[in-house]
């Protein structure tokens, strides 16, 4: 396992241009520059914003009462009407990328039937991207599935990534013309990572739902991406994973593909620390397996600091998100440098964000990832877009609207968009650039 130190050195010896590497020396401080085709933007997901997703795994898992879900996604931001409106406003605040995914449960209601409706909708979701300047980094997947596919067992069983290669064959003919990016699977690993942050009885109570979630189906089995069985799942996810990217860059249409994963800052602290051995169990087979593909998708949100006996809390006295986690934006840098060190290949931050109703902490936090980034670009790191998590504030999982994400306010009521100052802030970047 490559430790930071070992990143570091690493990169200066295998990734720095001559130029690059002067300009790291210290007085000689040349200006940076992103390269000039940099992807600036934000990310949304299809369940968390479009409304409705009737036919996915996660809306029956909504409906468990008791159950891990603290309030139904409903409308969410009805992107599924409001996704034209919501691009030109992404265009105007001056950002030139956008990301979303595609529902699988929409697109393939019941097994094998492609619906054209689904399919023509995404077709215009991404032409409409593109319309409004916007390169279109398109998620095959976002977490949810079918319905019917979480009834056979989810990621558990045998086969499940054929289906989810043929879902993404029959996708990429619908979208794939317009297409500058795409993912297939969006952090197959967090439900790896959520078994080493969250408490043992959270983790309980994530089996029952799935057992209750099976009664209330009337099925035999159930399993959701981050609730069942991580270890069953895993193979079938890098199967999908390798067999969608295969479907995906058959075409039409011809662009990077590869797959977004959740990479924490993960500190070592003190002798004996478990960090190597958490970081090997929580990214190696996907970093792994990025290595054949055209880039990897890097998603930080902060740190996490490991001792001889696991996980610590955070500092004391630090300032907390709304999810409970350290602010620490200086993440980004190490973890784009971490991904690119170990596969060898450049990096889009597909995600990065943080969970405030205090914007000018947003304003922070991007200020300095997007700080750390430029540090990565001056080191001769491959990184080739920043897409903030989220355009909007959305539905945020089994904590449901608390959280704001967003750099665009969303009124529950009236769905009536209003962009925070944040918005403004990174659009602002993105129109120079990242010049600092
Ligand atoms: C996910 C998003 C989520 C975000 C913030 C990422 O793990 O891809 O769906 O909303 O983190 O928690």
């Amino acid at each position: 396992m490559l430790t930071n130190d070992h990143i570091g050195r690493r990169t200066l010896l295998a990734g720095l241009s001559a130029g690059a590497a002067l300009a790291a020396l210290p007085g000689r401080a040349a200006k940076v520059a992103f390269p000039k085709d940099f992807l600036w933007g934000a990310a949304i997901s299809g369940h968390q914003t479009e409304g409705d997703n009737s036919n996915s795994d996660i809306w029956h898992l909504e409906q468990l009462s008791p159950g891990p879900f603290s309030e139904k996604s409903g409308k969410a931001c009805d992107f599924l009407n409001l996704y034209a409106q919501d691009m030109d406003l992404a265009s105007k605040l001056g950002f030139n990328a956008f990301r979303f995914s595609l529902e699988w449960s929409r697109i393939e209601p019941e097994e094998g039937r492609f619906d054209a409706k689904a399919l023509d909708h995404y077709r215009r979701v991404a032409a409409t991207c593109r319309e409004k300047g916007l390169a279109p980094a398109i998620s095959f997947n976002h977490f949810t599935t079918p319905l019917w596919f979480a009834k056979q067992g989810g990621w558990e069983v045998a086969g499940s990534g054929d289906k989810f290669a043929r879902f993404c064959a029959a996708a990429v003919k619908a979208v794939g013309e317009f297409a500058h990016i795409a993912t297939t699977l969006n952090e197959p690993n967090l439900g790896r990572l959520l078994r080493v942050i969250l408490p043992p009885p959270i983790l309980a109570d994530m089996g029952t739902a799935m057992q209750g979630a099976a009664t209330l189906a009337g099925s035999a089995r159930f399993s959701a991406a981050q609730f069942g069985d991580q270890d069953a799942m895993l193979p079938n996810l890098l199967e999908g994973h390798r067999k969608g990217a295969a479907a995906i860059k058959a075409g039409p249409g011809s662009f990077p593909v590869g797959v977004s994963l959740a990479i924490v800052d993960d500190q070592a602290v003190g002798v004996g620390s478990q960090r190597d051995a958490v970081r090997s169990y929580l990214n190696d087979a996907w970093l792994d397996a990025a290595k054949a593909d055209d880039f990897v998708g890097v998603q930080t949100y902060g740190r996490n600091r490991f001792d001889a006996k696991g996980i610590m809390h955070p500092p004391e006295g630090v300032e907390l998100t709304q999810m409970g986690e350290e602010f620490y934006p200086q993440a980004l840098g190490a973890t784009v440098r971490y991904a690119h060190a170990v596969t060898g290949k450049p990096v889009y931050v597909t995600e990065n964000g943080i969970a405030t109703e205090d914007d000018t902490r947003r304003i922070a936090y991007i200020d300095t990832a997007v700080a750390a980034l430029r540090d990565c670009v001056r080191d001769g790191v491959p990184v080739k877009g920043y897409l903030h998590w989220s355009f909007l504030d959305n539905y945020e999982w089994i904590f449901g609207y608390r959280p704001k994400f967003g750099l665009v306010a969303v009124d529950r009521t009236t769905q009536k968009r209003t962009p925070k100052p944040s918005a403004a802030y990174l659009g602002a970047i993105a129109k120079r650039n990242g010049a600092a």
